[in-house]
């Protein structure tokens, strides 16, 4: 029988995505999508939905309760970027949120995926091919509350044997949902740009290189993570996984390979200091040796694949626009 999910954060960049994914699998009445804002009149077609703050624990189990629900996907976070400019939300999501989320899942027997993020590195863990347990030393407070994250998960799993995985998701390129706010962001706004104004002025410098993932694969990694056998899950804090890396001008001239007078300068501001502290290429071997973790995607696909994308919407679709250069974007 088909489980009940619910999904926090749906409305977000990677909720927007895993929702059709987990509808077209489980099917549409299995997925209750969850966010702190009401359903627009354009989304119709996305019931059941629930509003949801994942900071009130009552109302989470409310939810669980009345649609009986076996899974949460919990993606309801504040990102690096935006964790710095409103720290006591960040906190309050981050932590708070997924202890709630934790607890529930401890009373109801939930499985549970609770994205991490390569922001639990820092200034003193290598830089290049990260291992899995590699030190963590956040310099960001998203990436602290990450790596706290992380421990709260291996101890709830160990503890109390909650079923629960976790990755360490590298910045997610994507063209159905905006980024909310956080450090790789530029990655998917300069697609935007190009089309929109043929320029972009992007908010870090040309040589940083971060580890970044195409959405299809990262729907696949966590559609995987959750079908793997639990007995092949290693690791209960979070697993490394990877897919591309690439520097903010290699992407430049990629997208330059399709839109040659594209143009991009650069203004790094606050946001450069948290690239600066993450790795640039993580090893991941481990989740490709644990449950079989691979990606399809490499630079010059994505590539071609957003400018598809993003070019039959722009235009026509308020939802892909990005409404202009902005310093950040987007919500929990
Ligand atoms: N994409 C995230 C951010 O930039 C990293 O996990 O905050």
């Amino acid at each position: 029988m088909n489980e009940r999910i619910l999904v926090t954060g749906a409305k977000g960049q990677i909720g927007s995505d895993l929702a059709i994914a987990l509808r077209d699998r489980y099917g549409a009445k299995q997925v209750i999508e969850t966010s702190r804002r009401p359903l627009s009149a354009s989304d119709a077609n996305r019931l059941p939905y629930e509003v949801l703050d994942v900071t009130d624990k009552r109302r989470l189990q409310e939810l669980v309760e009345q649609y009986r629900i076996e899974t949460i996907y919990h993606l309801a976070g504040v990102l690096s970027a935006k964790g710095e400019q409103y720290p006591d939300r960040c906190w309050q999501v981050n932590i708070d949120g997924l202890r709630n989320v934790l607890e529930v899942a401890k009373t109801h027997r939930l499985k549970v995926f609770w994205p991490s993020s390569i922001a639990v590195f820092g200034p003193h863990s290598p830089k290049m091919g990260t291992p899995q347990f590699a030190i963590e030393d956040p310099s960001s407070l998203y990436g602290i509350t990450k790596a706290a994250g992380e421990m709260l998960c291996r101890y709830s799993a160990d503890r109390f044997g909650v079923d629960v995985r976790s990755l360490r998701l590298p910045g997610i390129i994507s063209h159905r949902a905006l980024p909310g706010g956080g450090t790789t962001d530029f990655a998917v706004e300069m697609f935007y740009d190009a089309l929109k104004y043929g320029s972009y002025t992007c908010f870090v410098r040309p040589d940083t290189r971060l580890p970044m993932m195409y959405m299809p694969d990262a729907i696949a990694a966590i559609l995987a993570l959750m079908q793997a056998n639990s007995t092949a899950i290693a690791v209960r804090s979070s697993y490394n996984v990877a897919a591309v890396s690439f520097s903010a001008v290699e992407l430049v001239a990629e997208i330059q390979t399709h839109l040659p007078h594209f143009t991009c300068d650069y203004a790094p501001d606050f946001r450069q200091a948290i690239a600066d502290s993450w790795p640039s290429v993580i090893d991941d071997s481990q989740a490709r040796q644990d449950w079989g973790w691979q990606h399809c995607y490499d630079l010059p696909a994505i590539v071609a694949d957003m400018l598809v994308h993003l070019s039959q919407h722009i235009g026509s679709n308020g939802a892909a626009d990005r409404a202009g250069p902005q310093p950040i974007s987007g919500g929990v």
